[in-house]
């Protein structure tokens, strides 16, 4: 969406606390043995505490809450029996709906300490994901964002899942434009004053393609190596990102 007025701003401002908020909360609950099914209620409590519903689950039926993801499942991962151990890299995507508006946002967190590769792993995503607010400014064509994504990535040896990109978001959870984590040449668009947008790297050790498993929402890194992924929900606004999902 584009802000437009005064309740549009600070309701997605209040979506994006929301979000924030979930994700410290589910954060600090991580630990050996807690399933993600745990983790999922925690969250519920927190969305129930501010009239807050799963963005997912409304706009898609989604079964759970949150998505939570382990390992080689890169996003959609359905919360469950799953109890998570040392040294897994576990995505916390959450996505808000609040009075009609929408925040989102995704943190890899690694349960105790993990190897070097998981270390190094999600610290790209959020080195990239850092490099790319660099462009998020009005005026910028999109595929810029990508590219700032793709190159930081390479860098640090790993790759960008191609299929999984960033998007516009605001009444619903996806709307347009589309933001690509490489540079595709078709994203022309330029970001304008006011467009509310999430920027994601979603990047996995040795793959550049996902797939979906059998459950029809858990997708993977094709060749299943580890994945990790950084997402905020930003406004463009006074010439610069203004993060709605910040912590
Ligand atoms: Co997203």
């Amino acid at each position: 969406m584009s802000i437009e007025t005064k309740q549009d701003y600070e309701g997605m401002r209040a979506a994006g606390a929301v979000v924030a908020e979930t994700i410290r909360r589910v954060r600090a609950a991580v630990r050996p043995g807690i399933t993600t099914l745990e983790l999922d209620a925690i969250a519920q409590r927190c969305f129930d505490e501010h009239g807050a519903r799963s963005g997912p689950r409304v706009d898609y039926g989604f079964p759970r809450t949150i998505c939570i993801s382990v390992n080689e499942e890169a996003v959609h991962g359905i919360p469950g029996s799953r109890a998570l151990a040392a040294g897994d890299l576990v995505t916390i995507d959450v996505t808000a709906e609040m009075n009609g508006y929408y925040g989102d946002a995704a943190e890899t967190v690694i349960v105790e300490s993990g190897s070097p590769i998981a270390q190094r792993l999600k610290a790209s995503a959020e080195a990239a994901f850092r490099r790319a607010l660099e462009h998020a400014v009005p005026g910028a064509p999109i595929w810029r964002i990508g590219h700032a994504v793709e190159m930081e990535v390479k860098r640090r040896g790993f790759r960008v899942l191609k299929d999984l990109c960033g998007h516009g978001i605001g009444r619903s959870v996806h709307e347009e434009p589309s933001v690509p984590n490489f540079r595709d040449r078709t994203a022309r668009e330029r970001l304008t004053e006011n467009l509310v947008i999430t920027i994601e790297p979603i990047v996995a050790v040795s793959a550049s393609r996902s797939r979906t498993l059998a459950d029809g929402w858990t997708i993977v890194s094709a060749d299943r190596s580890l994945t990790a992924h950084h997402e905020h929900t930003m406004i463009i606004r006074n010439g610069r990102p203004e993060l709605l999902t910040a912590a």
